[in-house]
């Protein structure tokens, strides 16, 4: 029998199987909401700070009261933690407008509703890790806000299922001929041993990676270039790779069914990949653990 999963919502903890939202919830009917995963591991929450100051951008976005302070988020995500008997886990966290009558306009005085789940966290299949994933061009079809962790995710379940109808594991996404992400990762590309990511800004969803990936670089003494990147520029890359929360950092070896580079992960994702490895080990065994 697998471990039980005990969800947080709105103030109390329950069996996921019994938690309810009313159908008026506007997350429900607007997408109107934001959501965070944040990795543990080790039973630590990694880079926790820089996922709450994301939450509280999208959040301030979106002009929905924040309902918790940092230390009340906190307390939350070793609440759930600390319910889950698995060392590695990813904490989802929802936050949506509140439950009102159906009108687009934002309702007065509604109380936000806050969701919390923990999940085991899936390693990353070693066979991916070994010989990366395969990606498919797709133009960005998404709004000129992407930079908002919203759980409006129409445009990225889109690309995702064109991608997996493909036979490929994610998509590289261009707006007017540009790299912008993929549909639930950023996108690096290497050319001549420079990593190179495109600008933050709207048309991204910043991954709490993003800033990782960029210190790794600066500490692997790895040239970082962030600027608009064209599609012949990643058309004809050294290498490419992907990162998120779930999938930390993977070679793309394949794109649009041809090979990238040598069509195998490079030295670049090599570096970096250990690099992560390392980072995640060190915040594993210093920070204080959190009880069970
Ligand atoms: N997605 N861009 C998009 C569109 C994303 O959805 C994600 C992450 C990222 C990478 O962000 P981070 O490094 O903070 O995970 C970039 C998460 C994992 C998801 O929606 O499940």
């Amino acid at each position: 029998m697998s471990d039980p999963q005990i969800v947080y919502l709105n103030g109390e903890f329950t069996p996921i199987e019994e938690a309810r939202v009313p159908v008026l919830d506007r997350g429900f009917i607007f997408g109107d909401g934001v959501y965070e995963v944040v990795p543990v591991y080790g039973r630590q929450p990694f880079r926790w700070s820089q996922h709450y100051t994301r939450l509280e951008r999208s959040l301030g976005r979106l002009r929905i009261d924040n309902p918790f302070d940092a230390d009340g988020w906190r307390g939350l995500v070793d609440a759930l933690i600390a319910r889950h008997p698995w060392d590695d886990q990813f904490i989802y966290l929802q936050v949506t407008r509140g439950v009102a009558r159906r009108d687009h306009a934002f309702p007065k005085g509604v109380t936000p509703t806050v969701f919390g789940m923990s999940s085991a966290l899936p390693r990353v299949p070693a066979e991916q890790l070994a010989r990366g994933v395969s990606a498919v061009s797709l133009p960005d079809e998404r709004w000129l806000n992407c930079d908002i962790k919203s759980t409006s995710l129409l445009g990225n379940v889109l690309a995702r299922q064109s991608a997996i109808d493909a036979g490929a594991a994610e998509c590289v996404m261009y707006r007017d001929g540009f790299l912008t992400e993929g549909s639930s990762s950023n996108i690096w590309v290497v050319r001549d041993a420079r990593v190179l990511a495109p600008p933050r800004d709207r048309l991204i969803l910043e991954g709490i990676r993003y800033g990782l990936l960029q210190e790794l670089c600066e500490s692997q003494g790895l040239p970082f270039e962030m600027r608009p990147i064209s599609r012949a520029e990643v058309e004809s890359a050294d290498e490419l790779m992907l990162s998120s929360a779930t999938k930390e950092v993977l070679a793309i070896s394949r794109l649009d069914g041809r090979p990238v580079g040598s069509g195998e992960p490079g030295p670049v994702f090599a570096r970096l990949h250990a690099a992560y490895q390392q980072a995640k080990a060190t915040s594993a065994s210093t920070a204080p653990r959190a009880s069970r």
